[in-house]
C-alpha cells in the first residue's frame, strides 16, 4: 500500500472546475456554513425535494447513549414515489428515467420514459395494494436487476410501504431469515435470474426459504425468463397478468418524513445480519443530494452505478438519488465479463455514459484482463468516474484514471455505509485534489474525527490515525436496527461516547485529507460484499463435523480480501478434500456462493487466552502469511497451537 506520504496528487482541471456545481471556494463556504449554522443548511437542502405538508422543525438529534434518537423534518410530510416520478411529469414525462441493459447483449435495451415509469409503478402499487399490502407493512424484494425491481421500490414507496431488499445471490435460509426477521408480508420475487449467461431460480429459492415462514406470507413474481417454475394457488400471484389488468393510476400516500422507507439487512461484528432502518424525508434529501453534488451530475446526464439494488448503493445511487433528480439512470442486469471482459465499457459506449460508478473489484478483475478490451471501445462521452465500497488500491485507481478516464475525469473515491445513506466522504469533482486511495474530505455538515481507539480521546491535527467517528448526524443517517433500538445504541454509540462509530479505521495525512485503512471489527468485504465474520462462523458451526471455527480476512488480488476459515473438527471426524468441498457448499447453502470460504484449513487447536477467548489477531497474521510479527502468544492457554497453524498453513 501506498503511504499518503508519497502519493501522488491531482489537482482539478479547469475543465472539471469550470463544469463543476461546487469549486473549491464554494465548497469551503458551503462546508463552514453547514456546520455553523445545520438548522438554515438543511432546511435550504430541505427544498430539493417536494413536501406535502412542508416541515418547520429541520432536526432533532440526540447521540448520547442510551437516549440516541435521530429525527430530521420531523413534522413534514411527503411521498418518495411522487418525488421520484410525478414531480418530474410536467416537465420531463417523455424522457427516459431508467435505461434497462439486459444481461445478454443480443437482447434489446429498453428506455423507459418517467410517463412509463409512473404508468408501471402504479399498476404494480395497485398489484400490491389488492394483495392486501398497507402503509406500515413490509415486503421483501428478492430480484434480479430488472426494472421491475425499480417499480417495487416505487411501489412500496407510494402506497407507504416498507421494503426489503434480499440480494439475489443469497441463499433461500438467508432469505427466509430477512423474511422473518421484519414480518414481511409478501416475497416480491421473478421466475429466474439470468446473469452472466447463468440463471439463479429465484422462484424455486423462494419456495425453499418460504417453508420457514409463516403461512399467510405471499408471493408475487414476475414472469421475467418466462421458464416453468413450480405454483401454489393461493400463496403465488402472477404479477404479469395482474398489472395487465390493473389501474396505472394510484395516489401516494402521505408520510410522515421519519416514516420507514426501507429496511436492508447489513453484517456486523457480532450476531447475525441487522435490519438498518432508513426514513423518508432525510433520507431522500441526502441521496439527492449526494447524487448531484458528488457526480457533478446536470440535466441530461447518462448516469450508470454498476452496483445491484440489493446493497445500498443500488438503493441510493441507481433508484432513489437519481430519480428525484430527474435523472437518466442505468439499470444493467449482466456482469463486468459476459459475454467478454469489454462489457462494460460498451454499455458505457452504446448508452453514451457521462457518470460511471464501481467497486474496486471490478477494476482490479478487469485491469488483469488487459487494455485491448477497453481500447475497442468510445468511451469519450465519459465525463466522471466513481468507485466504492472498500479502499481502491493506487494501482487500480491508476489504471481507472489513465485508461478508462484517459486522465480527463475526476474520481470520486466515496466512502460511505449502509448505515450512512449517502456518501460521507470524497473528492467533489472540481473542488479537490485527488490522492489514488484518499477518500479525501467530508461531505456538507460530516465532522469526521479520529479517535485514540484504546482512550477514545479525539486526535487533534495531522498526519495522524485511530479509529473513525462522526460527530453530529446528518439527514441521512440511518435511525435504528429494525426492531432492537438498543443494539443500534450498542453497535454504533457505545463504544465511544457521544460519537457515531464507523467501524472503520482512518488516517488524517499531513494536507488533512482522509483515508481509510479499513474495518477495525470483524467486518470483512469480499469484492465489495460485506460480510460477518461471526456469520460465516455460525454457518461453518452448524455443520455436523465441525466443532469449531475462526474466520478472517486476508488480501486478496482480485477481491479484496478473501475468507480464510480455521476449521476444528469434532473427534469422530477425519479432514478430507470431500469434507472440504462439504463444507464451501454448506456454507454457500447457508448464506450464499457470495460467502464462499476461499481457503479452509483443519485447525486442531484455535490459539485462545486463559479465558477462553480467540485470538483473532494471531489467525490474521498467519492468514496473511506474516509470521514475523505474531505478537506475544505466551499469554495464550496453549501457545504450540500457533506452531501448528503456520506449519500446516494452507497453501504454503
Ligand atoms: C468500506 C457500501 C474505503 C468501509 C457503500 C465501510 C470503503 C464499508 C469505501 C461499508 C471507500 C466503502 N474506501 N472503504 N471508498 N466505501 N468502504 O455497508 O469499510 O456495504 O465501512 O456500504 O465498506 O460497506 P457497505
Amino acid at each position: 500500500m501506498t503511504t499518503q506520504n508519497e502519493s501522488p496528487v491531482y489537482p482539478p482541471s479547469a475543465e472539471a472546475i469550470s463544469h463543476a456545481h461546487v469549486d473549491a471556494a464554494k465548497y469551503d463556504q458551503m462546508y463552514a456554513a453547514s456546520l455553523a449554522d445545520p438548522d438554515a443548511f438543511w432546511s435550504e437542502q430541505g427544498q430539493r425535494i417536494d413536501w406535502i405538508k412542508p416541515f418547520t422543525q429541520v432536526r432533532d438529534v440526540n447521540f448520547n447513549f442510551g437516549e440516541v434518537s435521530i429525527n430530521w423534518y420531523t413534522d413534514g410530510a411527503l411521498n418518495v414515489s411522487a418525488n421520484c416520478i410525478d414531480r418530474h411529469l410536467a416537465t420531463r414525462g417523455d424522457q427516459t428515467a431508467i435505461i434497462f441493459e439486459p444481461d445478454n447483449p443480443k437482447d434489446p435495451a429498453l428506455n423507459i420514459t418517467y410517463k412509463q415509469l409512473h404508468s408501471s409503478v402504479c399498476k404494480m402499487s395497485n398489484v400490491l395494494a389488492s394483495m392486501g399490502v398497507t402503509k406500515g407493512d413490509r415486503v421483501i424484494i428478492y430480484m434480479p436487476m430488472i426494472p421491475e425491481a425499480a417499480y417495487a421500490m416505487l411501489a412500496c414507496a407510494r402506497i407507504g410501504a416498507i421494503h426489503s431488499i434480499v440480494f439475489a445471490g443469497f441463499s433461500p435460509d438467508a432469505l427466509a431469515a430477512r423474511v422473518n426477521g421484519c414480518g414481511a408480508k409478501v416475497i416480491i420475487t421473478a421466475d429466474h435470474a439470468p446473469r452472466g449467461g447463468r440463471v439463479t431460480p429465484l422462484k424455486s429459492n423462494a419456495d425453499a426459504a418460504l417453508l420457514h415462514c409463516q403461512d399467510d406470507v405471499k408471493c408475487l413474481v414476475v414472469k421475467h425468463t418466462g421458464d416453468q417454475t413450480t405454483w401454489v394457488d393461493g400463496r403465488d400471484y402472477d404479477y404479469n397478468a395482474m398489472a395487465a389488468d390493473a389501474a396505472d393510476s394510484y395516489a401516494p400516500a402521505e408520510m410522515n418524513a421519519e416514516d420507514p422507507l426501507f429496511i436492508l439487512y447489513t453484517s456486523g461484528s457480532t450476531g447475525q445480519p441487522k435490519g438498518v432502518v432508513h426514513t423518508t424525508g432525510g433520507y431522500l434529501v441526502y441521496a439527492a443530494m449526494t447524487h448531484e453534488i458528488t457526480f457533478d451530475y446536470h440535466d441530461g446526464d447518462i448516469f450508470w452505478c454498476t452496483a445491484d439494488v440489493g446493497w445500498v448503493t443500488g438503493h441510493s445511487y441507481i433508484v432513489y438519488g437519481p430519480l428525484a433528480n430527474g435523472a437518466t439512470t442505468l439499470m444493467f442486469e449482466g456482469v463486468p465479463t459476459f459475454p467478454d471482459a469489454s462489457r462494460f465499457w460498451q454499455v458505457c459506449e452504446k448508452h453514451k455514459v457521462n457518470q460511471f460508478y464501481t467497486a474496486p473489484t471490478a477494476l482490479r478483475a478487469l485491469m488483469g484482463q488487459g487494455n485491448e478490451w477497453v481500447e475497442k471501445c468510445d468511451l469519450s462521452s465519459l465525463r466522471i468516474l466513481g468507485t466504492v465500497g472498500e479502499p481502491i488500491n493506487p494501482e487500480a485507481w491508476t489504471w481507472y484514471n489513465d485508461v478508462i478516464g484517459k486522465g480527463k475525469c475526476p474520481i470520486v473515491d466515496t466512502w460511505w455505509q449502509t448505515e450512512t445513506g449517502g456518501h460521507l466522504m470524497t473528492p467533489l469533482p472540481g473542488a479537490h485534489a485527488m490522492k489514488p486511495g484518499s477518500a479525501m474530505k467530508p461531505f456538507f455538515g460530516i465532522q469526521p474525527v479520529v479517535l485514540d481507539p484504546t482512550s477514545g480521546v479525539e486526535i487533534e491535527g495531522n498526519d495522524v490515525d485511530g479509529v473513525l467517528c462522526i460527530k453530529d448526524s446528518w439527514p441521512g443517517q440511518m435511525r435504528t436496527i429494525w426492531g432492537d433500538h438498543e443494539r443500534f445504541q450498542k453497535t454504533y454509540f457505545s463504544d465511544y461516547k457521544g460519537y457515531y462509530f464507523t467501524g472503520d479505521g482512518c488516517k488524517r495525512d499531513v494536507d488533512g485529507d482522509y483515508w481509510i485503512t479499513g474495518r477495525v471489527d470483524d467486518v470483512i468485504n469480499v469484492s465489495g460484499h460485506r460480510m460477518g465474520t461471526a456469520e460465516v462462523e455460525s454457518a461453518l458451526v452448524a455443520h455436523v463435523a465441525v466443532a469449531e471455527a475462526a474466520v478472517v480476512g486476508y488480501p486478496h488480488d482480485i477481491k479484496g480480501q478473501g475468507i480464510y476459515c480455521y476449521v476444528t473438527l469434532m473427534n469422530n471426524a477425519e479432514p478430507s478434500d470431500e469434507l472440504l468441498k462439504e463444507l464451501r457448499t454448506w456454507v454457500r447453502t447457508e448464506i450464499g456462493p457470495i460467502a464462499s470460504p476461499d481457503v479452509i484449513q483443519w485447525a486442531p487447536g484455535l490459539p485462545k487466552t486463559r479465558s477462553g477467548k480467540i485470538m483473532r489477531r494471531i489467525l490474521r497474521k498467519i492468514a496473511e502469511n506474516d509470521f514475523g510479527s505474531l505478537g506475544d502468544t505466551s499469554t495464550l492457554a496453549d501457545p504450540s497451537v500457533v506452531d501448528d497453524l503456520i506449519a500446516n498453513r494452507a497453501g504454503k
